[in-house]
């Protein structure tokens, strides 16, 4: 027999009591955190969108499955290793080998239960490939930056950012890719995730609701892209198809012509080309830059810098008296907007001329 000397390391182990009370603090804290927002824009368990509550029901049923699996098996192991624990040294369990209906059952019934959920999630998969017809559909190209949104309306020839315009009750058509690394775009409330890779296109569709007409949805970039990977959000805000219609058209226009403004305004367009502002933005009819937000109709729109401000006068401000400050970028690499060093004065007019642009 041998002799068992204790161990000093497992001497001094913390007592069972306090084990139980720290576990129930943990969940409780877990518990309690998961139930901090109420409105929980971005649930993906509370779908808004026929999509996403297809994508729900599969996610229920296959939940349920799992979790009775999981309870089935954990079970079985805590009675297995309660009631055929070792009771002392020399306590040797009967030595069995194989039981050939236990291990057919086990076999058969996994592969029945993962072929029933592979036919659904097969079948979704398809439903979420296809891409939707029709006249009423929009079309939109979706490109992901560090770290904003801009979305190219294909048909209707105008472009825009961070906020995605689209009419309620009608399918809208995505088409994904990227201008510099991979990012990956997710409104949870309306469908699940796709990636925007460069050089390639991916495709998804959303849809919402006819009677959700005036609402907003948040999403935000599920891939992480770097420095401001988690200030790269995004809006999904809906219109009665009319509303829409009107939409698209003030969006189809070109700014004012620079001759045509007065004041604070012109001197504010003047320094907007002074101090290269148009060499990254484009204001239809005026400046072409590509390398940020298309700014032609930038009070159309209620958020700004990859949908994490308030497009408010204030915020306006201290995001032009150092952008970097407000949000972390890499302008020394070229990603994201650099500090101008703008006097008070110089802000205060490129501000009118950019209320200007509606
Ligand atoms: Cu884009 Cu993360």
């Amino acid at each position: 027999m041998v002799m068992r000397t204790p161990n000093p390391e497992t001497q001094h182990r913390t007592s069972p009591w306090i084990r139980a009370r720290l576990s129930a603090v943990a969940v409780g804290l877990a518990l309690f955190t998961a139930a901090c927002s109420e409105k929980q824009p971005q649930n993906a368990l509370d779908p808004e969108g026929p999509i996403a509550k297809r994508l729900d029901d599969l996610i229920n049923p296959v939940f349920v499955v799992a979790a009775i699996v999981f309870v089935l098996v954990q079970g079985l192991i805590i009675v297995a290793a309660i009631k055929f624990r070792r009771r002392s040294d020399d306590d040797n369990p009967k030595q069995v080998h194989g039981n050939v209906k236990l291990e057919i059952a086990w076999s058969i019934g996994p592969a029945v239960l993962l072929t029933v959920i592979g036919v659904f999630t097969l079948s979704n998969l398809f439903f979420l490939d296809r891409q939707a017809k029709g006249a009423e559909v929009v079309n939109v190209k979706v490109i992901g930056h560090q770290w904003w949104w801009e979305y190219e309306y294909t048909d209707l020839g105008f472009t825009t950012a961070n906020e995605l315009h689209v009419p309620a009750g009608a399918a809208v058509n995505i088409t994904l890719t990227s201008a510099d690394v991979i990012h990956n775009f997710w409104p949870p409330k309306l469908t699940g995730k796709v990636y925007a890779i460069p050089g390639r296109l991916n495709h998804m569709v959303i849809e919402t609701r006819a009677e959700d007409a005036g609402k907003t949805y948040w999403g935000q970039c599920a891939e992480y892209c770097g420095l401001s990977h988690a200030n790269m959000r995004l809006k999904v805000v809906t219109h009665a198809p009319a509303e829409f219609a009107q939409w698209a058209r003030d969006q189809a226009e070109a700014a004012a012509p620079i001759s045509e403004l007065t004041g604070e305004v012109a001197a504010g367009a003047e320094l907007f080309r002074a101090k290269g502002c148009g060499g990254c933005h484009t204001v239809e009819g005026f400046t072409a830059g590509k390398v940020g937000p298309d700014l032609t109709h930038l009070q159309s729109r209620k958020v700004f810098a990859g949908a994490i401000f308030d497009l408010t006068e204030a915020n306006l401000r201290r995001w032009l008296r150092d952008p970097p400050k407000e949000k972390p970028m890499m302008p020394n690499d070229g990603i994201g907007m650099p500090n101008l060093n703008l006097t008070e004065d110089e802000i205060t007019k490129l501000i009118a001329y950019l209320d200007s642009l509606k």
